[in-house]
């Protein structure tokens, strides 16, 4: 008889949940994705009972629940790092104990009174046995088992787990083996964070973006080697095998609610903490230059270190600093592995399968299932689909004017020839991604030729701030085109060079110019994916995959000759994708996207009754 397994991540950020047959996924979902909190951490109720009922069982037939951490080590690092720095921590510790001590630390009976509502009878109570896999083991497990290796080097570097903040191992047939761990406050992850939150973006958010400002610096300039040689002289201690010692003098995230101390950067580097939405000027480009390079070279010597210790011919990755996508081409483009793998949601979120495939298979003899040629996510596409009724019955609650399409292939010429006049249009289709980016079932896009598309879809569609780069679907067969890579990158986790040969020269005084006018330069044929660097983070839509999604680019190259679109996700700035109908109804409606596709359904913008708001949306997705 088959076995189940609920892997569980939740209560710190991104809750999510996931269920395994053996050792098959079947599905996994973001909370947030149904409450429509972003990053929304609390107990994932909605995600289990979804996967749940994909699973087609109840919760009482569930073999394991795994929860991706140890919440008593966790509990152990908070106290012994308050008695550490105390009596520098106490308001900080004033604020998070009162909730340790009355819920996290009691999280066994915590989670049992959960489960229990989720039991068919409430009154009965759970008898399913609870795992606790470490933090990073279940980063781990999340990186090396779905992955199409069948042995392999693994790295995991996060913010924080219970003690460890990165770690290397390997994993071999069915079991993993953790050799090297760096312990908190130490944390390659936390002082990425602390970057963010100086340059004015939220920490555990606003990462990403910080990654898209660094190419905006200015590389040669001498603010950015300044910013670079304080960060090794001052802030960091790095060795040679990866491992740093943070300098806790700057830093506050240990003791106080803050990431770091602003008086004492403001006096290293000379300029004061940005404040969010303000004009983002040259000096915080070089500083977010710094720190990435810097990340890259940290990166670099942990892969390095990984493949010393384990002399591996591939690499797999996972947390948070493993979606860092500009670190991880330049270390596929290092050679150091024949191949690199990296978990689609690296970040916690992405915990909870690796709890589940950590309790399946670890301690056990049971012999791993895994693919040469394939990796086991299934694209990603883990979540909820909605069929034809279902997106009737919302359509007729707004009252929606639409076209349905008997014909699929219909559908996608009709959209390729949108895509082509400039049209931008929210694409749904299918199972919704697991893992923080869209990958072509709730997208939006776009022609990626269009030198007006870029600014478009920042400021009419999402938003958010201009300097943001977009990202391409490219038809996998046809990466070699537009990219310097020979291999596919099916999760959007790489960023790699445009091809020279598409590349439009820069003016000689484009440094100087200010943020905006750089971004408005056109840097290739195809300007709306192509970074101010030259860069681009892609994602290759494979046939079999993703059928759906690869005709319609199949059928816009048809068009154009063109095998490339513009993919963003489906959402405004700071919502979580969209995850129902109505929910993608309602995003198209707020936005000025022209045209959406629900399914075999098109609907034009114009054609739709006039839509009144209720909620304040603009109040309620912050920007991150
Ligand atoms: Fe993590």
């Amino acid at each position: 008889m088959s076995e189940y397994i609920l892997g569980i991540s939740a209560y710190y950020h991104d809750s999510a949940a996931a269920i395994i047959r053996d050792s098959e996924i079947l599905a996994a979902a973001h909370e947030e994705r149904f409450t429509r909190i972003k990053h929304d951490m609390s107990f994932p109720t909605n995600a289990i009972k979804y996967v749940l009922k994909e699973a087609g069982i109840k919760f009482e037939d569930l073999t394991i629940v795994s929860f991706y951490d140890k919440p008593l080590i966790k509990f152990e690092r908070l106290l012994e790092t308050y008695h550490a720095f105390a009596p520098k921590g106490l308001a900080s510790f004033v604020t998070a104990m009162p909730v340790w001590i009355k819920e996290k630390l009691f999280m066994r009976r915590m989670l049992n009174n959960k489960f229990s509502e989720l039991l068919t009878n409430p009154n009965n109570k759970s008898k399913i046995p609870l795992h606790f896999p470490e933090h990073h083991l279940s980063h781990a497990a999340s990186a090396f088992y779905p992955s199409p290796f069948e042995e392999a080097a693994i790295l995991t570097i996060d913010g924080v787990g219970e003690w460890a903040t990165s770690t290397i191992g390997y994993g071999t047939g069915s079991q993993i083996k953790i050799l090297k761990e760096l312990h908190f406050p130490h944390s390659v992850g936390l002082l990425y964070s602390a970057f963010t939150y100086y340059t004015g973006f939220r920490v555990n958010s606003g990462e990403y973006k910080l990654m898209g400002l660094a190419p905006y610096g200015t590389p040669n300039s001498e603010q950015t080697q300044r910013f670079k040689e304080l960060i090794y002289k001052e802030l960091i201690d790095i060795r040679e095998d990866g491992s740093i010692l943070l300098n806790m003098k700057y830093f506050n995230f240990a003791t106080g609610l803050k990431m770091c101390n602003d008086k004492k950067w403001e006096a290293l580097f000379g300029i004061p903490p940005r404040e969010s939405e303000t004009d983002i000027t040259q000096e915080y480009m070089n500083m977010a230059l710094a720190i990435q390079q810097v990340t890259e070279d940290i990166v670099l010597r942990l892969a390095k270190t990984a493949k010393e210790l384990t002399k591996k011919d591939y690499l797999v990755m996972a947390g948070g600093v493993a979606l860092n996508s500009v670190a991880n081409g330049k270390l596929l483009k290092s050679g150091l592995f024949k191949d690199i793998w990296i978990q689609p949601a690296a970040g916690d979120a992405g915990g909870a399968v690796g709890a589940a495939l950590a309790s399946w298979y670890i301690g056990t003899d049971k012999q791993r299932n895994f693919k040469k040629d394939t990796d086991s996510m299934m694209g990603a596409y883990l979540g909820p689909e909605f069929g034809d009724k279902q997106i009737q019955s919302v359509l007729s609650k707004f009252d929606a004017r639409y076209s349905y399409y008997d014909d699929f292939n219909e559908l996608t010429k009709e959209i390729a020839s949108m895509i082509d006049k400039g049209k931008v249009i929210g694409w749904f289709q299918g199972r919704m991604e697991y893992g923080p980016r869209a990958l072509g079932n709730r997208s939006i896009i776009g022609d990626a030729r269009n030198p007006e598309m870029q600014k478009k879809m920042n400021l009419k569609i999402k938003y958010r701030e201009g300097f943001r780069p977009f990202a391409p679907s490219v038809l996998e067969e046809d990466i070699g085109e537009y990219f310097e890579l020979d291999r596919p990158s099916p999760y959007m986790l790489l960023v790699v060079p445009v091809k020279e040969s598409r590349r439009i020269p820069r003016p000689k005084n484009y440094n100087s110019l200010k943020l905006l006018d750089r971004l408005y330069q056109l840097g290739s044929d195809v300007p709306a994916i192509t970074h101010v660097d030259y860069s681009g983070r892609l994602q290759s839509v494979n046939k079999n995959t993703n059928p759906k999604y690869w005709q319609v680019i199949n059928e816009f190259k048809k068009l154009t000759g063109y095998g490339i679109i513009v993919n963003t996700s489906f959402n405004v700035r700071g919502e979580p994708i969209v995850c129902t109908p109505e929910d993608g109804y309602r995003c198209f409606m707020r936005t000025e996207m022209d045209y959406l596709v629900l399914g075999n359904y098109l609907l034009k913008k114009n054609d739709q009754p006039s839509w009144q708001e209720k909620e304040n949306w603009e109040e309620k997705f912050k920007l991150d």
